[in-house]
């Protein structure tokens, strides 16, 4: 049985090398290829970039890794959408880092991508490298987060409205809490510096800011992981032990009872859950209210678990070639394209769920 095992592995270990080296030297012919009849971008067309006249457009895309299934989903649905598109891709996993994303950006500058698109892990830190694509004339798209730079710097943004999702959040809060006085806020929030944090940590703030029943107590940063999501509990558990406030029904937050737990992503719900499941902690007392909407916590939702999914849809593929085929057309895109999302309440008739599929 062991012999099998490792044997399986030696064999899928090869079959990633060997689809390792197809895939740059697919890339490396690309190039090689689009760089013979390389395109100038320079001012020119509606879009101020001149047409691209090479037969498959190529997109460089930094992703910023795959801390949550929302994000395994994004990546996936960008490269459905480009084989759908026949657009090609090369692809760069940053693991979280935006050294790496800056690296993976000034490759694409040297292969003279068509497009480049990238999900900013943060907000700032980008204004050289988009000017070095610029001046290769080569269009950026922002995907998912945006960004502070000069906005002649990229083409357009494609993604999610963030403050929209946290003003969605609170909304859902004002209607549970209309005759509670006061209500204790813990907020778990995600990537640090990030334009989605901020907006989604604004929206929300900015619903309950003229109501004084409303207070945040307290907001811990969980990274969008849910192993922080779990930590964060225990943390959070322990200190009420150690205080001798610890209850089965209600998690506490410096020795103030916790009304709501507002999560800027579902992985870090899930932790939350997870660690809620292990001390035998009820969650009816507590309401909660995630963002994202996988399917494990519409699952949660429904088993009443959860009180509120702000959704964020991770499904940017399709219009992001779109924008990709406009852009190389020479035609010029929106400077921003939000993509459609819903609430998922505890209100709502289950039955209508569609299965997300992430
Ligand atoms: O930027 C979008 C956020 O990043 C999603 O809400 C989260 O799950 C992801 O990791």
């Amino acid at each position: 049985m062991t012999i099998t095992f490792f044997a399986r592995k030696i064999i899928f270990q090869m079959n990633v090398r060997i689809i390792k080296v197809i895939c740059i030297f697919q890339t490396l012919l690309a190039v090689f290829f689009t760089g013979c009849s390389k395109k100038t971008y320079s001012a020119g067309g509606e879009s101020g970039f001149i047409p691209v006249k090479s037969e498959k457009l190529i997109l460089g895309f930094s992703q910023i890794g795959s801390e949550s299934a929302w994000r395994s989903r994004n990546t996936q649905s960008i490269y459905e959408a480009a084989e759908e598109n026949n657009i090609q891709i090369i692809f760069d996993d940053a693991q979280q880092k935006q050294e790496n994303q800056l690296k993976a950006i000034r490759s694409f500058i040297v292969y003279q991508v068509d497009v480049i698109a990238f999900v900013p892990i943060v907000e700032d830190g980008w204004d050289n490298v988009l000017k070095e694509a610029k001046e290769a004339g080569i269009p950026v798209i922002l995907v998912d987060r945006q960004i502070n730079a000069d906005p002649s710097l990229y083409a357009g943004f494609l993604g999610e409205n963030g403050l929209e999702e946290g003003r969605n959040a609170a909304r859902f809060m004002l209607e549970k809490f209309t005759d509670k006085d006061s209500v204790n806020i813990m907020e778990f929030s995600g990537t640090e510096n990030s334009s989605v944090v901020r907006e989604r940590a604004k929206g929300f703030r900015e619903i309950i800011e003229n109501d004084s029943r409303f207070k945040i107590i307290g907001s811990e940063n969980g990274d969008f992981l849910r192993s922080r999501g779990k930590e964060i509990t225990q943390d959070l558990i322990q200190k009420a032990m150690d205080s001798g406030i610890f209850s089965k029904d209600s998690l506490y937050y410096e020795g103030q009872k916790i009304d709501v737990i507002y999560s800027h992503n579902d992985s870090m719900t899930l932790g939350l859950l997870d660690t809620l499941e292990t001390y035998g902690i009820t969650t009816d007392k507590t309401v909660i209210i995630s963002i994202d909407a996988e399917q494990k916590s519409i699952d949660a939702l429904t088993q009443g678990k959860l009180n509120c999914v702000v959704e964020c849809n991770p499904n940017l593929g399709p219009v992001l070639m779109k924008l990709v085929r406009l852009i190389a057309e020479g035609r010029p895109i929106p400077r921003v394209t939000y993509i459609e999302e819903k609430v998922f309440t505890e209100k709502d008739d289950f039955s209508e769920y569609k299965p997300r599929g992430y």
